[in-house]
């Protein structure tokens, strides 16, 4: 909790995840957000269009991804033209998006999902092209995205002129809460202005760190930050580490796998970045780890935290809605380690034994107290354990 938000300013809703904080509606993020966004896979290339966005939609229906809790189709950077128009309003870019913005939304609603876009609290976006931000566009593009049926909006940082980011950032909440239409709210200013000590009630969600790339160094640098905050988190109120790389091929499946497991542990958003119309049956086997994912959306809404971390070796636990807690052995070295923790040690009761659930391998154990893995390098084994009846 922020020094900020003194416990005793909660009431039990907004403890709870639910009502109002600021007029922002907590309950549309009662768990950590799940969907996709195109950025990590193509950047700014062309193979950004509709094509793909309706692909990836269909995809989520038929792999069982929108069954497994992946609901947003997230837009990134480049989906406008350069210029304004008459009107002041911006212009989707034809050659990509040669149906509009509305029909994609449209499409993506129809397959039970939500439609999610991007601009930046800036006078333009990151992209080198220069596309418009919202930097005193804040009404009006708000209410063009509500006419699209947008549902989710992620809002960068770029070109913002060195204005002061707390009342950028609370203009667009305003103005989001302004048009009337219930929108996720993802706060994308990189970690630069310390946003878990006063994001809460503005956005939804807020990015920690800057850009994830897609590498072992980079992940793990990310994850590492991301978990120091984890007393920020909560329902409704989100730390971000960035989007998923799992599937990019610039790691390896262990590693993608220890990508995923931190992220559930960590509570972060889960938004897959790669492209699904060629990803390999291994990249589909762990974005679709429903045990894994339950770690993450669980109810309580709790960010795991390391409870232990020697020698590049961290036992990370996150408390569950059932009393149990999610446990995470990481290895971050180059060796097979072994690894051990106590029930005690991640916060668990006195028992007589444990139920220990692999969460990766679905199988149940029992134990009396200790829980161990030899876990390969990069590597990461997952648990829930609770104590036994
Ligand atoms: C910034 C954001 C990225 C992505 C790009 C788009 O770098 O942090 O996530 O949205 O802009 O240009």
């Amino acid at each position: 909790m922020s020094d900020q938000q003194p416990a005793t300013d909660l009431g039990p809703d907004r403890a709870a995840g639910s009502g109002l904080d600021h007029g922002l509606d907590l309950s549309l993020a009662p768990t950590p957000p799940m969907g996709w966004n195109n950025w990590n896979t193509t950047n700014d290339r062309p193979e950004f269009n509709e094509e793909m966005v309706l692909a990836t939609a269909d995809f989520f229906v038929s792999s069982g991804l929108r069954d497994a809790g992946y609901v947003y189709i997230n837009l990134d950077d480049c989906w406008a033209l350069p210029e304004r128009d008459r009107h002041g309003d911006l212009v989707p870019d034809p050659v990509r998006f040669p149906h509009g913005i509305a029909a994609v939304a449209d499409y993506v609603h129809s397959k039970g999902l939500k439609f999610g876009i991007y601009t930046s609290a800036g006078s333009h976006t990151c992209s080198p092209v220069g596309f418009p931000g919202a930097l005193d566009h804040e009404e009006q593009d708000a209410l063009l995205f509500a006419s699209y049926g947008v549902d989710y909006l992620k809002y960068d940082n770029c070109h913002n002129e060195g204005r002061d980011a707390v009342q950028r950032y609370t203009r667009m909440r305003d103005a989001l809460l302004a048009t009337g239409r219930p929108i996720v709210y993802s706060i994308c200013e990189w970690g630069q202005n310390s946003p878990w000590t006063w994001a809460r009630g503005v956005g939804h969600l807020w990015r920690t760190t800057g850009d994830i790339e897609d590498t072992w160094a980079s992940m793990l640098a990310i994850a590492k930050q991301n978990l120091a905050l984890a007393e920020y988190a909560g329902p409704g109120h989100w730390n971000d580490p960035d989007m998923l790389e799992v599937g990019n091929g610039g790691m390896n499946d262990v590693e993608y796998r220890s990508h995923f497991s931190l992220w559930a542990v960590m509570a972060a958003p889960l938004l897959i970045g790669s492209d699904l119309r060629t990803v390999t049956p291994q990249t589909m086997e762990i974005l679709l780890n429903t045990e894994v994912i339950a770690l993450d959306q669980d109810p309580l809404g709790v960010q795991g935290a390391p409870v232990r971390s020697e020698g590049g070796l961290h036992v990370l636990a996150k408390p569950l809605a059932d009393g149990g807690r999610g446990v995470a052995l990481f290895n971050e070295t180059d060796q097979a380690a072994r690894i051990v923790t106590t029930a005690a040690e991640v916060g668990l009761p006195a028992a007589d034994g444990y139920q220990v659930r692999d969460l990766w391998a679905h199988e149940t154990q029992k134990c009396g107290g200790t829980v161990e893995a030899e876990v390969p390098a990069h590597g990461t084994a997952v648990y829930r354990v609770t104590a036994a009846e």
